[in-house]
């Protein structure tokens, strides 16, 4: 299967173009890297690529096909900021489970701990967070995963942990990952192949 953007262009003003003809591919079971200068655009060819961005041109296409907006997104979307993709007001159990019960094995995996599933969001870490959109995420019906500086807010430890489990459950669902990070060490530890897209976008 593959994730494709093509020919993609944006600006969130008409005179102030951020995307110009940009291609990107990503098939199955790939760790691609995206990489690029602060303000390149590539948060916003995330968002495009997960559909939370709808006005761009060119297209993004699932084995050639549109990805549909009225069904379980196969494209998942992490952000570098957990606490901004859960509600507030939900227990952890809640939130995880929302769209599907998440497998036991999943939250060993994460090390996410029973207890935790009783606290609400502002009682967990960053980084305990982040697990849980993780494994909420990574369920059997995703085919992609896109992670926007998913680990740039915890410390080196758990950043290992995070991504050794992450690496270990794509291998077995066979899902794709774009990951995006200004840690050039991890991207050259744990991606096939990393694209610039600063270079893409003809900016120096
Ligand atoms: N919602 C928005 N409205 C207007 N401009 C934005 C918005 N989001 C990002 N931008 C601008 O678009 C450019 C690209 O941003 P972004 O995609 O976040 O870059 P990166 O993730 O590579 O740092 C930046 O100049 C940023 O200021
Ligand atoms: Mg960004």
């Amino acid at each position: 299967m593959y994730l494709k953007g093509e020919n993609i262009g944006f600006g969130y003003k008409k005179s102030n173009p951020i995307l110009k003809d940009v291609d990107i591919s990503l098939g199955s079971g790939e760790i691609l890297g995206l990489a690029g200068d602060s303000g390149s655009g590539k948060s916003t060819l995330c968002k495009i690529l997960a559909g939370y961005e709808r006005n761009y041109q060119g297209s993004v296409s699932l084995d050639g096909k549109k990805i549909p907006s009225n069904a379980y997104n196969p494209v998942q979307l992490i952000f570098q900021h957990p606490e901004k993709a859960v509600n507030p007001r939900w227990k952890m159990r809640d939130i995880l489970n929302e769209g599907h019960v998440v497998s036991q094995d999943i939250l060993n995996s994460f090390g996410i701990k029973k207890s935790w599933l009783d606290r609400w969001p502002n009682e967990l870490s960053g980084g305990e967070l982040q697990r849980f959109a993780l494994a909420r995420a990574l369920s059997p019906k995703t085919s992609f995963l896109i992670a926007d500086e998913i680990t740039t807010m915890v410390d080196a430890i758990t950043q290992v942990q995070i991504w050794e489990s992450i690496l270990d459950i794509v291998d077995e669902l066979n899902i794709g990952v774009l990951v995006v990070s200004h840690d050039k060490k991890l991207m050259a530890k744990i991606c096939q192949e990393v694209v610039d897209i600063s270079h893409i976008n003809g900016r120096s």
